[in-house]
């Protein structure tokens, strides 16, 4: 199904990182890690509270130096050293694509690495000491207060028009741990099949777009993907 000519868009959710031990969204009640989603990830959550979600955002980075890739983040940086055209859209804010070593990666749902600031929209890699602060940072340009490089719902995802044209030209499109829930994520399988994709879920549980794929196979991403991919880079 894949050589090395073939175009192929990659879209991750969170259960590619479930396996390092980060957990779901949808598997917790409609809370993340014990919190209504509308208090932490929402821009009203900010206004409302801005040291409960600064604090929040600093516990999940706290988390990131505790944990690794997995076996499918490794497995998906051979499939893009593989092959001429890739694209991998992840929704999380992790950064265990970027630790694997994957490089044509866009996070269009923000990073929690980073931070962008409130006045001028400057965005700033994060330092490791800082990841401990629970005091506010400021903006190295203008002194404006630094928010979470995240994006909230209710906000536009980013790097969206890169996506949409890698998504017409691929000739095959793969989502792999992610609900199906959320859109316009949720929508990208629809946009690469109307340009004739060919279209493979991945996933732990059927996600609520299952019926749409030409393909699916249920069960966990770091044992599926390396199988898979290992197949494919050696034909
Ligand atoms: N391998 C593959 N799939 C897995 C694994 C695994 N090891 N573990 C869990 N899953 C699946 C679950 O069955 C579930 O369908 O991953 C999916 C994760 O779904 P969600 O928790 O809804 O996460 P996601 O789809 O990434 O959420 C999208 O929602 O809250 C927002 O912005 C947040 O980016 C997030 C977006």
């Amino acid at each position: 199904m894949i050589s090395k000519q073939t175009n192929v868009v990659i879209l991750t959710g969170a259960g590619i990182s479930a396996e390092s031990g980060i957990r779901t969204f949808r598997d917790s009640n409609g809370l993340w890690e014990n919190h209504r989603i509308e208090e932490v990830a929402t821009p009203e959550g900010w206004q409302a509270n801005p040291q409960l979600v600064w604090n929040f955002y600093q516990q999940r980075r706290r988390q990131l130096l505790e944990v690794k890739p997995n076996q499918g983040h490794e497995a998906l940086v051979s499939l893009e050293n593989h092959l001429q055209n890739f694209l991998l859209v992840t929704q999380n804010v992790d950064d265990l694509h970027e630790r694997a070593g994957s490089k044509n990666l866009i996070h269009m749902h923000g990073e929690l690495a980073k931070l962008r600031c409130e006045v001028c929209s400057h965005v700033e890699e994060m330092m490791e000491d800082e990841h401990l602060q629970e005091t506010f940072l400021s903006c190295s340009k203008c002194e404006g207060r630094l928010r979470p490089h995240i994006v909230w719902f209710n906000e536009m995802p980013m790097q969206m028009p890169e996506i949409e044209k890698a998504l017409s030209e691929c000739d095959v499109f793969i989502a792999i741990g992610t609900s199906g829930h959320v859109y316009p994520a949720a929508n990208f399988l629809h946009m690469a099949r109307r340009h004739g994709a060919h279209t493979m879920g991945i996933n732990l549980d059927p996600p609520e777009n299952v019926y749409f794929f030409d393909e699916f196979i249920q069960g966990k991403a770091g044992e599926i993907l390396p199988m898979l991919i290992e197949k494919w880079t050696q034909s």
